[in-house]
C-alpha cells in the first residue's frame, strides 16, 4: 500500500519556478498528500525520505516527441556519418515515409508493445509528462491507431501523456503526386475521424519545403480548431519559407525547431504570444551546425520551452538532462534558462501550467530527487544523469 501522504524531508535546495525566475528554497522539506504537493517546510507525511542534503526539481516536461512507431532507422544515421543529409535521404525514400509501412501493417497490440517501452526510459531520466505525436500512419485507419495506442499507454502508465494529431507529417508514396488529395483526405475524413474518437488533444503540421506548404499547414490547422483540436506546428526547421509567422496568426500554442527562424518569425512569435519551443537534439543528431536563436528570442521576450523531439529518424535521444546540456553549450542559455525551459515552459507550451512544470502548494507531485546538491551540476554530468528517484502523482516511480 501506498502511504496516503509522503514527507521529503532534509531538501538541501529545492529549485523551482519563482516570480521572478528561478527561486531556490535551501534546507527545507516538503509534504505530498496523494497526488498533489500541499505544503512547503512544513508538515508531517505517513513516510519520510531523506532527502540527504540534496537537489530537488519538478519533473521534466518533453512537449515534443514521436514515440509511436515500430523499427529504429539506425542505418539513416550511418548514412549521416559518410555526409547524406536528411533531406536527402527524405529525397531517397527514407526518413517520415520510410517508417510507414511498419506501423500500418502492425496490430494495435504490437504498435503498443513497441511504444511502450520507450516509456520507462522517459520516467527513469526524471520526464514525468509528454506530448507524443501520430504521424507515421498516414491513413486514416493507420493515424487512428496510432492515437488509440497513445490513448491505451496513457490509461495503462503512470507517465502523462498529451495527444497530438500529426497526419499532416509528410506524403505518403502513393500521394506524392496529388499532394492536394492527401491535405483533403487529413481535412475531410482524418479530422473528423479523430474529433469523433475524441483521442488527440492538439493538431500538428510539419510545415517545411518538400512537405506541407504554408498555404495547405494553413488549411489543415484551420479545419482542426474548428474541430476543438488546439494547435501546434513545425516551423523554420530546414527552410524559412513564414511557417512561424503562420504560427502567429494561427494562435500556435507552440512553434517548434526554429533552426531558420527570421526577424519576421520572431517578431510574430512574440505579439502572438507563441512559445518557441527549441530542440537542440535534433539539430546535435543531425550532425547541423545552425542551432536555433535561442538567445534572439529570449532577449526579443519570446517565451523558449525545451524538448527531445524523440523520434526514429532525426533524434534518437530521450534525456531532457541531455537536452539543457545541448542548450547551454550551444544556444548560449544559461542552466536557469534551460532548467525553466525544460520544465515549466514545456508546460506552458502544452497548456498545463497550472498543474504541472513547478513545485508549487496545489500542483501535481511530478519531482526528481537529484544526487547532486545544486542545478548547476546537472549539465557538468553530460550523460550520466544524477538521478535518485523520480516521483510522479506522488508516488515513486523509479529509484528509492
Ligand atoms: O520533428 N520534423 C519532422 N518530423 C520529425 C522527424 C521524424 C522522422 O524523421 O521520423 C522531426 O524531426
Ligand atoms: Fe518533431
Amino acid at each position: 500500500m501506498m502511504p496516503a501522504s509522503i514527507k521529503l524531508d532534509n531538501i538541501g535546495c529545492l529549485t523551482t519556478l519563482g516570480s521572478n525566475g528561478v527561486k531556490y528554497i535551501y534546507n527545507t522539506s516538503l509534504l505530498i498528500e496523494k497526488d498533489r504537493i500541499v505544503a512547503i517546510g512544513s508538515g508531517d507525511g505517513e513516510k519520510t525520505i531523506d532527502c540527504k542534503g540534496k537537489l530537488l526539481t519538478p519533473g521534466f516536461v518533453d512537449s515534443h516527441t514521436h514515440p509511436i512507431f515500430v523499427d529504429l532507422r539506425s542505418e539513416e544515421h550511418r548514412l549521416r556519418l559518410s555526409g547524406t543529409t536528411y533531406e536527402e535521404i527524405a529525397e531517397n525514400g527514407g526518413g517520415i515515409v520510410s517508417s510507414v509501412e511498419s506501423v500500418r501493417t502492425a496490430t494495435v497490440d504490437r504498435l503498443y508493445e513497441k511504444s511502450i517501452s520507450r516509456i520507462e526510459r522517459f520516467i527513469a531520466l526524471g520526464t514525468t509528462t509528454i506530448e507524443a505525436k501520430s504521424g507515421y500512419g498516414l491513413d486514416t485507419e493507420s493515424e487512428l491507431k496510432s492515437l488509440k495506442v497513445i490513448e491505451k499507454i496513457s490509461n495503462n502508465h503512470i507517465i502523462d501523456i498529451v495527444p497530438t494529431f500529426m497526419g499532416a507529417h509528410a506524403f505518403p508514396k502513393d500521394f506524392l503526386e496529388n499532394k492536394e488529395a492527401f491535405v483533403r483526405l487529413i481535412c475531410e475524413e482524418m479530422i473528423p475521424a479523430v474529433h469523433e474518437q475524441g483521442i488527440a488533444e492538439f493538431i500538428d503540421v510539419f510545415c517545411e519545403e518538400g512537405y506541407f506548404s504554408i498555404e495547405q499547414s494553413r488549411k489543415i490547422i484551420e479545419i482542426g480548431k474548428s474541430f476543438g483540436l488546439k494547435p501546434r506546428i513545425h516551423a523554420d526547421e530546414f527552410n524559412n519559407f513564414g511557417a512561424s509567422t503562420l504560427a502567429g496568426e494561427i494562435g500556435s500554442f507552440s512553434a517548434d525547431h526554429l533552426m531558420k527562424i527570421d526577424n519576421n518569425g520572431i517578431k510574430s512569435l512574440k505579439e502572438n504570444n507563441v512559445i518557441a519551443t527549441l530542440l537542440p537534439g535534433t539539430t546535435f543528431f543531425l550532425n547541423k551546425s545552425a542551432y536555433a536563436p535561442a538567445r534572439k528570442l529570449i532577449d526579443s521576450g519570446v517565451t523558449v520551452a525545451l524538448a527531445t523531439d524523440f523520434n526514429p529518424g532525426s533524434c534518437h535521444i530521450q534525456s531532457m538532462p541531455f537536452i539543457i546540456t545541448l542548450a547551454v553549450m550551444n544556444m548560449s542559455m544559461s542552466i536557469e534558462e534551460a532548467f525553466l525551459g525544460a520544465t515549466i515552459n514545456g508546460a506552458k507550451a502544452l497548456g498545463l501550467d497550472s498543474e504541472i512544470g513547478s513545485i508549487e502548494i496545489g500542483k501535481k507531485a511530478d519531482i526528481i530527487l537529484w544526487d547532486i546538491s545544486n542545478l548547476f551540476d546537472i549539465p557538468y554530468y553530460v550523460t550520466d544523469h544524477p538521478i535518485r528517484a523520480v516521483i510522479k502523482n506522488g508516488k515513486i516511480v523509479f529509484g528509492s
